[in-house]
This record gives C-alpha cells, structure tokens and sequence, in this order.
C-alpha cells in the first residue's frame, strides 16, 4: 500500500509534458502540446498534454490519464512500479503505508502468485508440445476448420489421455502450487491426477500475456463440454477476457473490439481474419469486464446466438453496461440468426457476411428500449405504464449526459410518456437557456414546482465540472451554494474538500489518482461522478486554458446558482407574504441579497486567495 498523500506528493513534484515528452514527441501549442498518439496508429496529432491540468488525452483513441497513469498505460508497468519509477525520477522515496495487511503476508502471497503462473506457464508449453504428436487432436481442430498458424497464435494445446501427464513436466508432482493453480485434483486417499486429460486446451491469457488457466474441451462428447480452470488466486472469470492478448493489436486496428461467448467463436473468427474478439469464460459479461473492454475501445460489440438464451444473456449484459454507456463509445448487440453461432455462421457465410452482421447491430439504446418493453402490450395504457417503469429503473442506472438524455426523449416519444422527457429535457441539460418560471413550452409554472429543482442541476454540474478542474476553489462553494446542490453532487463537493490540505495545493491530477486509487477499491458514488466530470469537455478545457476566463465562468455560475436558490425562495415566500407579517420581513432580506448578488461584480479577485 503506498500512501495517497505520497502519490499526492509525487504529483506535484513531476512534469506530465516532461515524462511524456520522454517517450512522445510533442510539439507546443498553444497553452499544449501535441504529438502522435502512442496508443493509437495516427497520422496527424490528436494527442494533447496539459501542462496546466498535468493530464494527457487524446481526442483520436481517448486515452487519457495522469503521468502516473501514462507509465501504467504506455509501459505496462504495474501501478506500484510506476509510483516507484516516478518517484526516482523525481529523487523521492517510496514510503510504504503502515500496512493494511502484514507486509510479509502479501510478499508471500505475491511470491504465491509469480509460482502459479510459473507451473501454468510450463503446463500450457507442455500441453502445446503434446498437441503436435497427437493426431486425433490434429485431426480434431482440422475438422473444425483451425489452421496450424491459428493453433499456434492461440497457444492451442492437447492435454493427454493418461491421468498423472503433468509429472513429466514438474519435477515435484505433490507440490502445493499444482493444486492451487488448478492443474490437479487431489481425490480420495489423497491420489492426486491431472485436472484436464484427454482435452484441447485453451490457455487463458492475461493482458499481458501472462497464462492464468485454462478452457478444454472434450474432443467426443464427454460431459462437460468444456472445463475450465476453477478461481485461483491468479484467476477469476468475472474479471478475465478470452482472447484478449491475442486481439490487442486487431482491435487497436480495427478501433472495435467484439464479445462472443465461446472460446471456439475467438479462434475460428481469428481464422477468418476476424483477429478483435474476444469472449466470457463461461459467465455473465461483469462490469469488470466492460471495464477493461472500454479500455481496449470504445466501440464494443457483443454478439449473442439468436434463441432465448441469447437474449437473456443481451439483457443482462445491457443492464451491465448501462453505467458505462455515455456519448463517448458505442456498445451494440448483434443476434445471429437462431441456427449459428459465430462459429457456425463464419464457416458458412464467411467474414464479410459476419461484418455486415456486426454493422447492423442494435445499438445501446435500441436493445434497452426493446428489453423495457418486451412482454408489454403497448397499445394499452398498462402496458406502456409497466415500460415506462423499466425504462425509468434503467435510465437511473445511467449517467446524466446527453446519452441519457437521448434514451430518455426516444422512450417518451416510443411509449407516450412526456413525462420522460420532462427529466431529461435538451434545455435541461443545456444548462437552463428557459428562463425561471417559464416552461419549455412558455407556459408559466407556479413557483417551487417540480421544475425549479431540476433546472438548478445542471448548473450545480457545471460547477463542479469547474471545482474538479480547479480543486482549490471548492474552498469558494459555500452553504447557501451548497444548499442548491443535489445529492451526489454534494457528496462530491465533501469528497475533494476532504482533499485540498491545510497547506498546499490539490490539483487536477491528484484527483485523478485518488478517484482511480478508490475506484480500484470499491468506488463511492462521488468517485464515479468525479470520473464522469473528469472527463473531457472541449469548451470547458478551452476556457480552462485562461484561468481569468475560467474563474469568471466559476463566479457566473455560483452566482447564478445562488440566485436561482434566493429565487426560488422568493416566489414561496411571496404566495405567503399576504397573510404573515413575518414572510415579509424574510422575503425582503432574500431581495436585499439578490439585489446585492447582483450587483457584486461577478470577478473579485480576493475571493480567490483563500
Ligand atoms: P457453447 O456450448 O456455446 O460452446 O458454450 P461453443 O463455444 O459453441 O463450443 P463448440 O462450438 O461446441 O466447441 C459457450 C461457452 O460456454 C462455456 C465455455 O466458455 C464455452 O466456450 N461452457 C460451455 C463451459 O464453460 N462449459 C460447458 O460445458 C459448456
Ligand atoms: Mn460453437
């Protein structure tokens, strides 16, 4: 455990544009610098370093991060050895914090691990070796169409027939690690076998390349089909991707990555020349799993079989999606027709008919509004009601954004319900252009309605948007600001409070690493509204260059936000004034202070040097 304040330290010591500028060559410009993305194959620069924010983004792939997050990224260094290369850059000792679990422990048990991959390593290069001298596995992938060239890409193996196959490979068959790595299976009175005989074998790859476990399937038609490798402390199916080592550089290629649910699918698609797919193990797609695929693109297609367990599987794994999607990537849902999968349709219909297929999948929007209203009948009230409930509860797992917003709009105009689209209305997300009091449609609205709150959201946003940019003027958002904020944006608001120190400073970056470092944990709900206002906002970034424009922006919209409170206030206290002396006396000092706020110029620089 290295300590956050350490990382806080380092932060604020090291130069984004010099650490980058070390392995990127960047050009100045403007208040940036640019060059070619590292990430991406590029031609033109569309990878931009900011010295102000000390972050990186490239507006061609969307990779972005801190300089701590770009030696993880572009060197695929592990965050601990990252920290520890930026902190001798930087003359800095890396202090380890009083430790959460006993230092020892975790040397053992990362000693534990390095020896688990090891043994797994040795047995998939055995594996691969047996499959060459076994003709009936030869024969087996052959009939399914596999080339030698894709057998060896995929680290393809054969587990042979006899039982205790591994003890040629291990010097000590009894060994602990053989067990916890899941190559063995001690049975009664303690004989120990091979787990996988008489199997191809499918190594499981990390992302970087390291083998984590295995698939087999039968070559007959044994049961089960396919096993796989149990949890071990280096493998777990619901964080690890079938395929992913091999697809990096097609997906990266390609700027798509597919999601397919067999190990067959990966390999006879790469034999096709489809080479950016990878699949589950077996399981239902989890949010880790979105999580690494939206770092592999961020444009993800997940292809089911056509029948009913397809479709199950689509609306899980849409639901899992849901807090992923935003403006910035593309999550589609492809149905094969109900005979195939994707083996079987490539093979029958080639690679082209497969991309076509892909090209015309559902996207996001399409298949959640078909979930929410599958079962309903929509030409009765009722129905609609029901699908409007659903699509509510699916709206509340997305983030506010203009993606939402959409979904929103198309489902009120799909199932009659302009209620949906109230919430989400293009004026409510565009930061209140109607003025208080009006609706959208001109209609006057009694004060303290439903709609004052929701025009103030936006603007409290905004705000934000701003304080994540500039951490140390959440200093400056005070109780009557506050007052207007909802709840998560307030819970952010206290979370980079809780930051900024006595002395010091708190910027961008900081932030950043802290969110991630949380957000590795367990992620608050602040921590994943950080990420989202994290991300980048071309206008706001522009503005942000000129911190006199910025502030500005800042002081217009707190102002703006307190008014909208006092306002709000005004017009309740105004119905009441008529028959209480004491609404009066109130409503007159909330004039007084919007009088005041207004008048306030809307720049005083000395609020600022707190
Ligand atoms: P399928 O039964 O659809 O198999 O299982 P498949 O990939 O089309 O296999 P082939 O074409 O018959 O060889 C899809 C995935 O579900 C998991 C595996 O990950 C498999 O790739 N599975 C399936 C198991 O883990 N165990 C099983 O017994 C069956
Ligand atoms: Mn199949």
């Amino acid at each position: 455990m290295i300590p956050q304040q350490f990382i806080d330290d380092l932060l604020r010591r090291v130069d984004v544009v010099e650490i980058v500028g070390q392995h990127v060559q960047l050009k100045k410009a403007g208040a940036n610098y640019s060059g070619l993305c590292p990430f991406h194959t590029e031609k033109s620069p569309s990878f931009t370093v900011s010295p102000s924010k000390q972050f990186y983004h490239c507006f061609g792939c969307g990779a972005h991060g801190t300089a701590l997050g770009f030696l993880i990224e572009h060197l695929g260094l592990p965050f601990p050895q990252a920290v520890e290369d930026l902190a001798r850059r930087v003359g800095l000792e890396v202090p380890r914090q009083a430790p959460v679990a006993d230092p020892e422990v975790r040397k053992r048990e990362s000693d534990q691990r390095a020896r688990l991959k090891d043994c797994l390593l040795q047995a998939a290069r055995f594996y691969q070796r047996r499959l060459k001298d076994s003709s009936q596995a030869i024969d087996y992938l052959k009939g399914r169409g596999l080339s030698g060239e894709i057998a060896v890409r995929y680290h393809l193996g054969y587990a042979p027939e006899a039982w205790q196959s591994l003890q040629s490979v291990f010097s000590d068959y009894q060994s602990r690690d053989l067990l916890d790595a899941g190559l063995v299976i001690d049975g009664e009175s303690d004989r120990r076998y091979d787990r996988f005989r008489d199997r191809i074998m499918f190594p499981i790859l990390s992302s970087r390349g390291e083998v984590l476990g295995f698939g087999a399937r039968t070559l007959g038609t044994d049961e089960p089909k396919y096993l796989n490798s149990p949890e071990t402390p280096v493998f777990s199916k619901g964080f690890e991707l079938y395929g992913v080592f091999e697809a990096r550089q097609s997906i990266r290629e390609s700027r798509q990555v597919w999601v397919v649910e067999g190990y067959m699918d990966v390999v006879a698609l790469a034999q096709h020349g489809l080479g950016h797919v990878v699949a589950t193990l077996g399981t239902a797609t989890t949010a880790q799993h979105l999580q690494q695929l939206l770092r592999l693109s961020d444009r993800v297609v997940f292809m089911f079989d056509g029948d009913a367990a397809g479709r199950r599987a689509a609306a899980r794994a849409m639901e899992t999606a849901l807090p992923f999607a935003s403006e910035q990537n593309r999550i589609d849902f492809a149905f094969l027709p109900e005979e195939h999968d994707p083996d079987s349709f490539v093979r029958a219909h080639g690679a082209e008919a497969l991309r076509d297929w892909a090209s015309k999948a559902m996207p996001l929007s399409a298949w959640m509004l078909e979930v929410a209203s599958s079962g309903q009948s929509l030409e009765i009230a009722e129905g609609r009601a029901a699908a409007v409930t659903e699509v509510r509860r699916l709206l509340s797992l997305m983030a506010a954004g203009p993606l939402r917003n959409q979904i929103a709009l198309e489902a009120a105009r799909r199932l009659d319900a302009s209620d949906l689209a109230k919430d989400s209305s293009p004026a409510f997300v565009r930061n209140d252009v109607k003025p208080r009091g009006a609706s959208p449609s001109g209609a006057s609205v009694p004060p303290g309605s439903r709609f004052t709150r929701p025009v103030i959201r936006p603007l409290g946003e905004r705000l934000l948007q701003i304080v994540v940019r500039e951490p140390g003027w959440a200093r400056r958002v005070d109780d009557q600001a506050r007052a207007a904020l909802d709840d998560p944006q307030s819970a952010l608001l206290s979370w980079i409070q809780q930051r900024i120190p006595k002395e010091g400073s708190v910027n961008f970056a900081m932030l950043h690493e802290a969110a991630l470092a949380e957000g590795r944990e367990r992620g608050s709900e602040a921590v994943r509204f950080f990420i989202r206002l994290a991300q980048p906002d071309a206008a706001l970034d522009t503005l942000s260059e000129n911190t006199q424009l910025l502030r500005e922006e800042f002081n217009l919209t707190l102002v703006r936000l307190k008014l909208r409170v006092l306002e709000d206030q005004a017009a309740e206290l105004a119905d009441q004034a008529a028959s209480s002396a004491n609404a009066r006396a109130q409503l007159q000092r909330v004039r007084e202070t919007i009088q005041q706020l207004k008048a306030q110029p809307p720049n005083s620089e000395e609020d600022f040097q707190a």
